[in-house]
C-alpha cells in the first residue's frame, strides 16, 4: 500500500486518523471511548484538526463532539448532522450533502458520496433524524486518493466512484450484518479498482464475523492487497 507519505492509523471498527507531513491530523468516524477495538492511549487525543463523519449512528459519530469542544476540529458531515452540532456548541461545522465537495484543513478535498445504509442521530436518549449516510473521498495534495465507504452494502455506482475519483486505498466494512461482507467488499474491491483495501467494521461485536482473511480468499488472484491493520500501530508516514 503507497500512502505517498500519508500517515495512516486505524483505530478500530470504522476509526481512522490520517497525519499528513506537516502535522494536519484528520479523524475519519472518532468512535474512541466506548469502542472495544480502540486502544487506550488512542481514546483522548490530543490533536485534531478535521473530523469526517459518515453518518450519526453511535458507532462513528463517536467522540466527535469532544475533539470539536476541546481540540477545535472542523467537522464535515451531513446538513443534518451538523445543525446538531452546532447546536452544542461546536463552532467549526462545515454541513454539505452528498456530490459536494470541501476543502478542508491539510488542503484535503473532500467528496461527500453515496453510501446504502440508514441514518440517525442520538439526540439526548432520543432517536433524531440526521440525514443519509454517506461515504467519502479524501484527495490529500501531493498524496494519495482515499475512500472511506462508511456503513453500506456493495452498490453499483461505486464503479462511477472508480471513474470519477479513482480511489487508490478504501476502507470498506467486512463485518456483514450492519454492513457489507467479505464477498461483497471484494466485489466492491474490483468495481473501485484500488489498488489496496482496508477492512473496517468487522470484530468489534460477535456478529460482525466476516474477517479479513475472507476478504482475501475472495480477492486472490486479484492483484488487490488486503491491509489489515493492527489497530494503534501506524502504517505510512
Ligand atoms: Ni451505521
Ligand atoms: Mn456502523
Amino acid at each position: 500500500m503507497d500512502l505517498k507519505g500519508l500517515e495512516l492509523t486505524w483505530l478500530g471498527h470504522a476509526a481512522v486518523r490520517l497525519r499528513t507531513a506537516d502535522g494536519t491530523t484528520i479523524y475519519v468516524d472518532p468512535w474512541l471511548t466506548g469502542n472495544p477495538s480502540c486502544p487506550a492511549q488512542e481514546q483522548h487525543p490530543g490533536r485534531a484538526d478535521a473530523v469526517y463523519l459518515t453518518h450519526g449512528h453511535g458507532d462513528h459519530f463517536g467522540d466527535t463532539l469532544d475533539l470539536a469542544l476541546r481540540l477545535g476540529a472542523e467537522v464535515f458531515c451531513m446538513n443534518e448532522i451538523a445543525g446538531h452540532l452546532s447546536r452544542r456548541g461546536a463552532s467549526q461545522v462545515v454541513g454539505l450533502n452528498k456530490g459536494g465537495t470541501v476543502t478542508g484543513p491539510g488542503g484535503v478535498r473532500a467528496t461527500m458520496v453515496d453510501a446504502v445504509h440508514s441514518g440517525s442521530i442520538d439526540d439526548d436518549g432520543r432517536i433524531g433524524y440526521g440525514g443519509e449516510p454517506a461515504g467519502w473521498v479524501l484527495t490529500f495534495p501531493g498524496g494519495p486518493v482515499l475512500y472511506h465507504a462508511g456503513d453500506t452494502m456493495i452498490f453499483g455506482d461505486m464503479a462511477l466512484i472508480r471513474e470519477l475519483w479513482a480511489p487508490e486505498v478504501a476502507f470498506l466494512p467486512i463485518g456483514g450484518h450492519y454492513t457489507m461482507d467479505p464477498p461483497q467488499a471484494a466485489r466492491a474491491a474490483r468495481l473501485l479498482g484500488v489498488a489496496a483495501v482496508v477492512p473496517i467494521h468487522y470484530g468489534t461485536f460477535p456478529v460482525l464475523a466476516g474477517t479479513p482473511a475472507q476478504l482475501a480468499d475472495a480477492l486472490a488472484g486479484s492483484g488487490i492487497e488486503v491491509a489489515a491493520l493492527v489497530a494503534g500501530v501506524p502504517v505510512g508516514g
